[in-house]
């Protein structure tokens, strides 16, 4: 039997802190080329270089059929229209799929199924639960005005790929209108922004 301390995972969801977890730390400067206002991410940038997000992650064993889980804590915030957000990612086994339990703040996940490039944006609340297929891309955002916590629970064996997003990022970003968030593609939102 596993120890105690790994069977049982204290969080607080007012911090994103696991007592005894791993967390890594982003700030702004690691997110480059996330957003898609490539000139509203160095002029926030010029100014100062925020936290962003923490992940504390709980591996409490490795073997096939094992689980970790992650608890995410994004600060509230927006660079150019775009809510704070996480780099995203895919699975390095792309079958492993995930699930996503709000903890506390309002948020969204964005999905892009990899083969048909299909994305959808789904709510991410206390009381919900969204469930990640495998083979589709995800990247959470804070919608709201108040910290985000969230916890991701994924096979043990998932691995993260984050370079296939860094190459090619999403096809759609979601902004903020009329104090909503809604779905974009990037490239209307860019070409928007450009007539401007
Ligand atoms: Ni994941």
């Amino acid at each position: 039997m596993l120890s105690p301390s790994k069977i049982l995972s204290r969080f607080n969801p007012a911090t994103g802190e696991v007592p005894g977890a791993r967390m890594v730390k982003r700030h702004l400067s690691s997110l480059r080329g996330c957003f898609a206002d490539g000139a509203a991410f160095q002029a926030a940038l010029a100014q100062q270089d925020p936290l962003i997000y923490t992940v504390a992650t709980v591996t409490p064993a490795d073997g096939e059929g094992d689980l970790h889980c992650g608890v995410g804590f994004i600060m509230p915030g927006k660079i150019g229209g775009e809510y704070f957000m996480t780099r995203g990612h895919l699975h390095a086994w792309r079958d492993a799929a995930e699930y996503y339990i709000g903890l506390a703040g309002e948020g969204v996940i964005l999905l892009e199924e990899e083969a048909t490039g299909e994305g959808r944006m789904v709510e991410l609340r206390p009381n919900g639960a969204v469930y990640v297929p495998g083979r589709t891309a995800h990247r959470t955002m804070n919608t709201g005005a108040t910290p985000l916590t969230y916890l991701g629970v994924y096979p043990a064996k998932a691995g993260h790929d984050y370079g296939t997003i860094a190459k090619k990022n999403f096809r759609c970003v979601v902004i903020e209108r009329e104090g909503r968030p809604v779905m974009v593609a990037r490239k209307d939102f860019l070409t928007t922004k450009h007539t401007k």
